[in-house]
């Protein structure tokens, strides 16, 4: 059954306020829950609470049972003759049953939740949506020894013993909140606990619960919290608004983390860091999700989402917040052009296939296939556009009038956007449609220039491609950030033009000579620009524009247009690429985190997506063959730059992040000679390091080549690691990703690695979402890769139909690929098809994706 956004319908009842009651086990947990009900409206119709794999135990109305009580799709339904009353249930539940990782469910020896998005009813019967707003009091009671902390949302208002050994906890939430926000954790946990001051005075106790021997692990999150807290006092004047805060982390999860309203609960992999097991861009990880879900206790908790096509009303916006808090923590350039990246690999595909859907779309089957890079990414892009138009003062004016109207409420999208126009005294109309539109807009711009007038002419046109029941789409305004350059490098123009319409010419006077453009700086619309500059231009900006985004792109550009050149086989000079890399390498003035970003080639998949048909073949021929030119031609400089950037002791700061960067990106382009000299200098490298991001920067080199270190630096790995699950993940990757011609082979002998277990989504999308990630052998041309994709996912599908659909997108993307791989690719989704008693999360999915 399809769900439309149309169909929307306020709430029948409402429930004030809830008191759930759970005597919890892992193989069996008691849950009796009692709701004030409410009838909303004047209307004659049942109640009706959702359950999903729910058997009332017992039922009562009013304090008396009743036996007319109805089960209808797994929901209870009951009539009811008054417009008040109280509904008490029984059910009972088995945690360490519970594979979907949804609802209640035991992750090691802890008891956890994960409730959004349809969660709860897994385990209660109740209105499971997010406009149903209510007040909670949860009295927790389990074994003192096997769980002797027991947490929930909000204020820990009284303990005590029970019989038998047992003890019980009791959690008051006074913040109305959805269903979706509930959670508990029992275990045994340790708490890394500190506090935080808020702006107006108040101590907010803060708790890091891990098992004790992770306790060392969590200091890093614990400052990226508290960072994150005063971050938003002053950005956006949020303060926190509970006593307490505290974060559980468990190893089993479907997705990073959730903003349960006091209690968030991480994936263990966004939370644990030390040096030695964990990367750069771990850190960075961890500290934008922590922030990300403390962010969302005003974007999402405080005001949430009236229905779930309102997704991106809380992530968008969320997104954006994390993304902000990120840049002003090191350097800005680079985090844009980090999060350009993640764009244009998760999104831009997204928008281009089957599954193509707007930020707030219409319909769905199944919502859990909605938490997608268009709802999270695209959505924080079109917040990040408003932010541009309206300017920081104003946009915060908005988001303030955002927070004050609709605090305590479920809203909308088109709230947020009223909230901007009126605080920032902006019109919005039009700019509506980025709300309605799936597809990634596409620009052209065309500069002429007339010597004789002095006069450049700059020409745009945009283009939103035809998606899935879109075939005709409207012009969007895009703010596109613009320059001109003289040839002599001085910026001679700058401006923000809003394109509104499909074309649009605009002039520029006083240029003797041709200058060069510069556009979509800072990538202020997330478009596709498409230029005709030429490789001189390119090498030109990639030197001498001032926003290091529009530097960065310009580089790309250039090594993208040559890669193009060469697999379709025409004559061109890759020459101005080696010579715009040197001149980025050998500047001074440039940050070395920046440099290793500007310097590192497109992504297969991402030259892929440039082309009209994907040729994985060749687009890695290609690339491997230019980056064998740069390691060559640049040998000196590459060698320079890793010795110079020679690691000293560990630190966690830009500076030595950006060397280590730098580094291992030279050791990249030095091991694409396949030197046996260089074999050795990277397990020497292996060896000696004192982090993780040396380290496995080291096992990826010997990994992806053919070194005779190999086997030895992947076996040291692992037995050094093999106690720790979230390592072992990355040994998992670096094998998964490896661009060798055996990767498939490698990946099936992994498949039946000890290690390896389809019951962890960590380790399934280690290993096998990797693989879906590595173009070269995914798409290898006999369909094994497909095959082992689609088996997969068959496999996992009843164990954790959520984690299994996130695989199925990867087979979507067939149109993009020659016949032969286009018949095999539909194949494998047939074969999905094909599995009797298939979730509706993977028919979604793969019935979508075949179109
Ligand atoms: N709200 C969580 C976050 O973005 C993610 C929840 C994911 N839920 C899902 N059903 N996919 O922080
Ligand atoms: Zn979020």
């Amino acid at each position: 059954p399809t769900i439309r956004r149309e169909d929307y319908r306020p709430p029948d009842w409402l429930v004030p306020d809830i008191a759930l009651d759970f005597d919890l086990a892992a193989e069996r947990t008691r849950v009796r829950a009692k709701l004030d009900v409410v009838r909303n409206g004047d209307h004659a119709r049942a109640l009706v609470l959702d359950g999903d794999e729910l058997t009332p135990l017992s039922v009562h109305v009013d304090g008396q049972a009743i036996n007319d009580w109805r089960i209808e799709d797994g929901n209870l339904v009951i009539d009811l003759p008054a417009d008040a009353h109280v509904i008490e249930t029984e059910i009972e539940l088995h945690p360490a049953a519970n594979t979907k990782l949804m609802g209640l469910y035991a992750s090691g020896g802890l008891l956890c939740t994960q409730c959004e998005a349809e969660g709860f009813r897994r385990i209660t019967f109740f209105p499971d949506r997010p406009d149903v707003l209510s007040r909670y009091t949860v009295k927790l009671a389990a074994d003192r020894n096997a769980y002797p902390v027991l947490l929930a949302n909000g204020d820990n208002v009284a303990n005590g013993d029970g019989l038998d050994g047992r003890h019980w906890a009791e959690w008051n939430d006074p913040f109305p909140k959805p269903s979706y926000l509930f959670a508990l954790v029992a275990g045994d946990l340790q708490a890394n606990r500190d506090s935080f001051t808020t702006m107006s005075g108040r101590k907010i106790d803060l708790g890091i619960w891990v098992r004790a021997a992770d306790l060392p692990k969590t200091h890093h999150a614990m400052a990226a919290l508290k960072t994150a807290m005063k971050w938003d006092e002053d950005v956006y004047g949020r303060e926190y608004d509970l006593d307490i805060f505290n974060i559980v982390a468990v190893d089993d999860f479907n997705f990073g983390a959730m903003e349960n309203k006091g209690l968030n609960i991480f994936n263990s992999r966004y939370i644990l860091a030390d040096p030695d097991t964990a990367t750069d861009a771990d850190y960075d990880a961890i500290a934008a999700v922590v922030a990300h879900e403390y962010f969302h206790n005003w974007s999402g908790d405080r005001v949430t989402c009236r229905d779930w096509f309102q997704l991106s009303l809380k992530e968008g916006f969320t997104v954006f917040r994390d993304q902000q808090f990120s840049a002003d923590q090191g350097s800005a350039a680079v985090k844009r052009i980090e999060d350009v990246r993640t764009l244009r690999a998760a999104q831009f595909p997204e928008d281009a296939g089957p599954l193509a859907h707007p930020i707030r779309p219409e319909s769905y089957m199944e919502i859990g296939n909605f938490y997608t890079a268009t709802i999270y990414n695209k959505g924080a892009e079109v917040i990040r556009m408003m932010h541009t138009l309206l300017g920081a003062e104003r946009f915060r004016a908005g988001a303030d009038l955002y927070f004050d109207r609709h605090d305590g409420e479920a809203a909308t999208c088109e709230d947020f956007v009223a909230a901007m126009e009126a605080g920032g005294g902006i019109d919005l109309s039009r700019f509506r449609l980025w709300y309605a539109q799936a597809g990634t807009p596409k620009v052209t711009a065309r500069l002429a220039h007339d010597p004789i007038s002095k006069a450049a002419t700059l020409r745009l046109t945009q283009e939103a491609p035809p998606t899935p029941g879109q075939p005709v789409k409207q012009p969007m305004p895009l703010p596109l950030s613009l320059a001109l350059f003289a040839q002599d490098g001085e910026k001679r123009h700058e401006q923000l033009f809003v394109f509104e319409d499909a074309e649009a010419d605009l002039s520029f006077d006083g240029f003797a000579d041709a200058p060069v453009l510069s556009i979509n700086r800072n990538f202020s619309a997330p478009v596709i620009v498409e230029t005709d500059r030429t490789p001189a231009d390119l090498a030109f900006l990639s030197a001498h524009d001032d926003d290091p985004f529009a530097r960065y792109e310009a580089m790309q550009q250039l090594m993208l247009d040559t890669l193009k050149a060469t697999i379709e086989g025409r004559t061109h000079d890759d020459d101005a690429v080696v010579a715009a890399v040197r001149a980025t390498l050998e500047d001074p003035a440039l940050d070395p985190a920046f440099v290793a970003e500007a310097m590192l080639l497109p992504s297969e998949q991402f030259i892929g997506d440039a082309m009209a048909v994907v040729d994985p073949d060749a687009i890695a021929t290609a690339r491997d063959a230019l980056r064998l030119k740069l390691a060559t031609e640049l040998d000196g400089l590459w060698r320079d730059r890793y010795q110079r950037h020679a690691a000293a002791q560990f630190e966690y700061s830009p500076a030595a992040k950006g060397a280590r960067r730098m580094r291992n990106l030279a050791l990249g382009y030095l091991a694409a000679s396949g030197s046996p000299e260089v074999g050795a200098q990277a397990f020497a490298q292996f060896e000696a390091a004192d982090n993780m991001t040396d380290r496995i920067a080291a096992l990826g080199t010997l990994a992806n080549g053919m070194f005779v270190e190999r086997a030895e630096a992947l076996a040291a790995f692992h037995a050094r690691y093999c106690d720790n699950p979230l390592v072992i993940d990355k040994w998992f990757t670096t094998q998964a990703l490896s661009l060798r011609a055996d990767a498939a082979e490698q990946v099936v002998a992994l498949l039946n690695h000890p290690d390896f277990a389809l019951t962890n989504p960590n380790r399934f999308r280690s290993l096998v979402g990797a693989f879906s990630v590595n173009q070269r052998a995914f798409h290898r041309v006999d369909g094994a890769g497909y095959e082992l994709l689609a088996q997969q996912i068959a496999a996992l599908d009843p164990i954790n139909p959520q984690t299994a659909a996130k695989m199925v997108p990867a087979l979507g993307r067939w149109r993009r690929f020659d016949e032969s791989r286009q018949v095999k690719m539909r194949a494998a989704l047939e074969q999905i098809l094909a599995t009797p008693g298939l979730s509706k999360d993977v028919f979604e999915q793969a019935s979508k994706s075949l179109g």
